[in-house]
């Protein structure tokens, strides 16, 4: 990077192309790893150097093989993290980033459609695949409301229902959802398992088993514990997890996938789990964030990103099994994004369009009749949406035609972002940022940071072609 900015280069284009080149070794955990360090490690160094080196980097392109649905599967779910970046880093660092997914790995990929595929980025294309000679990019359409939905057969009523994180918010209305048929059990997954007070009258068809999805060496003992429940095991529905997260600046990738072990090594979990047991449905509880990223999501965005990719996977091991990924709104009324106890403006008002319990559970219900592989859950269209998903490149200062006064707000909702994110406040009272002004040199550099980078319903995805 430091030769690089000797060069004295007026604007540089990165092609990441690591995930490209690494191909699967078969060991699931072994491969994760060398996907997080792929598609989400190595580009945090490369970012952090060219902070340090002062080099300006213009465009990233992330190149994967095989890991976009074009056709309905993929085969490198893991590589599907790179939807994490893919919104992140243009919201952390106002670089443009185009994800392109090709079909053959080095030497058989077709370079000029690579570059072609590049030129496509000038026209904000963000999410593109090569395949049969088409580019196809990815596009978001709302669900009808007549979508046609298939009952939900009598065999798939009865029998086991796996809900990991089945005590916390978003699994309690699944469990209540899934306990409404009077043939249904559940087995409650999680680190410390209890019936949830909702559901105290139907105790004695749930089953609690204490395990710890983001340990794989506690995993062999897990699944025993729920075949030794010996009843058919007909779905897993995987509501577990926690939200960590930091600005790609200061992200420690050790510390940060310690920290995020339940969302993905737990999604490994579920894929033992699927294979092992063969159920009928696995139903993702994914976010929106997957999609619109968030700055300081990445690695909440990235792991979401992972199950939405895994609805997707065909696993010959378990063909199947049918897969879908829900991508929640926020809920409001209780849930992570409640506990979190953010105080912020942005936060309250992103509440006051949340999900309700009862809304939650009746969605939930709609999309097992259908078999699609991803529904976004949105309240609202989702460009109005994106605003709830924090960027720190809010508003070009270099926009000539602005007042002072408009600039001087962006400047003050931009350094708001960063001192929410790194000072771990809650709101700023404005009658108080003189005092916070002049707090430590750590505020300095985040507002360095800051002004350099300045200037710089129901839903679900398809895919559409361009001919090349
Ligand atoms: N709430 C929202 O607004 C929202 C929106 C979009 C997506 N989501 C996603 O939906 C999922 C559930 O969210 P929520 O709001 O229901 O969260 P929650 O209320 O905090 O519940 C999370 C559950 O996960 C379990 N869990 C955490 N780590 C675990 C581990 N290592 N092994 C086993 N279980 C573990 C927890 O139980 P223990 O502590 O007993 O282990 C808890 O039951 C999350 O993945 C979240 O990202 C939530």
């Amino acid at each position: 990077m430091e030769r690089l900015s000797n060069m004295d280069l007026e604007e540089v284009d990165w092609i990441h192309s690591l995930p490209l080149f690494y191909r699967g070794t078969g060991d699931k955990l072994a491969d994760l790893q060398q996907a997080q360090s792929v598609c989400l490690d190595s580009l945090t160094y490369l970012l952090q150097a060219q902070q340090e080196c002062d080099l300006k980097i213009s465009r990233i392109c992330l190149l994967s093989s095989r890991a976009l649905p074009v056709f309905g599967t993929v085969e490198q779910p893991l590589h599907g993290m790179l939807a994490g970046p893919l919104s992140v880093i243009p919201q952390e660092f106002g670089i443009q980033t185009l994800w392109l997914d090709v079909e053959d790995t080095p030497p058989d990929t077709g370079w000029s459609e690579v570059a072609f595929a590049l030129s496509l980025q000038e026209q904000g294309k963000e999410r593109l695949a090569l395949r049969n000679g088409f580019a196809w990019q990815s596009e978001t359409s709302t669900l009808p409301t007549n979508n046609q939905t298939t009952a939900i057969a009598e065999v798939e009523k009865a029998g086991l229902f796996v809900v990991t994180g089945g005590s916390g918010a978003i699994g309690t209305q699944v469990c209540k959802s899934l306990l409404s048929d009077p043939q249904s059990q559940v087995a409650i997954v999680s680190r410390n398992p209890s019936v949830p007070a909702d559901l105290l009258q139907e105790i004695s068809r749930i089953h609690l088993i204490k395990a710890d999805i983001g340990n794989p060496d506690t995993w062999a003992t897990t699944l025993d514990s729920i075949a030794e429940i010996n009843l058919p095991i007909t779905e897993i529905i995987h509501a577990s997890g926690v939200s960590e997260g930091n600005l790609i600046s200061f992200r420690d990738p050790a510390e940060t996938h310690k920290k995020m072990r339940s969302k993905y090594e737990g999604s490994i979990f579920v894929e033992h789990f699927i294979e092992r047991f063969q159920p009928t449905r696995a139903i993702y509880c994914s976010s929106m964030s997957a999609v619109l990223g968030g700055a300081g999501q990445l690695d909440y965005a990235s792991s979401n990103a992972l199950m939405d990719s895994y609805a997707y996977f065909r696993n010959r091991a378990a063909p199947h099994t049918v897969r879908t990924a829900i991508n929640w709104e926020i809920w409001n009324e209780s849930g992570m994004a409640v506990s979190a106890e953010l105080h912020d403006e942005r936060h309250q008002q992103h509440l006051k369009v949340g999900l309700s319990n009862d809304e939650g559970r009746r969605i939930f219900s709609q999309i097992r009749t259908a078999s699609l592989p991803q529904v976004l859950v949105s309240t609202c269209n989702i460009e109005d949406s994106q605003y709830f998903y924090r960027s720190l490149i809010g508003y070009n200062l270099e926009n000539t035609s602005d007042s002072a006064e408009t600039k001087l707000t962006s400047i003050q909702n931009q350094t708001e972002t960063l001192l929410l994110e790194q000072l771990g406040l809650n709101q700023i009272d404005h009658d108080e940022c003189s005092m916070i002004w002049g707090w430590t040199p750590l505020l300095f550099s985040i507002l360095w940071v800051c002004l350099r980078n300045t200037a710089s319903g129901c839903y679900f995805l398809k895919f559409l072609e361009t001919p090349l």
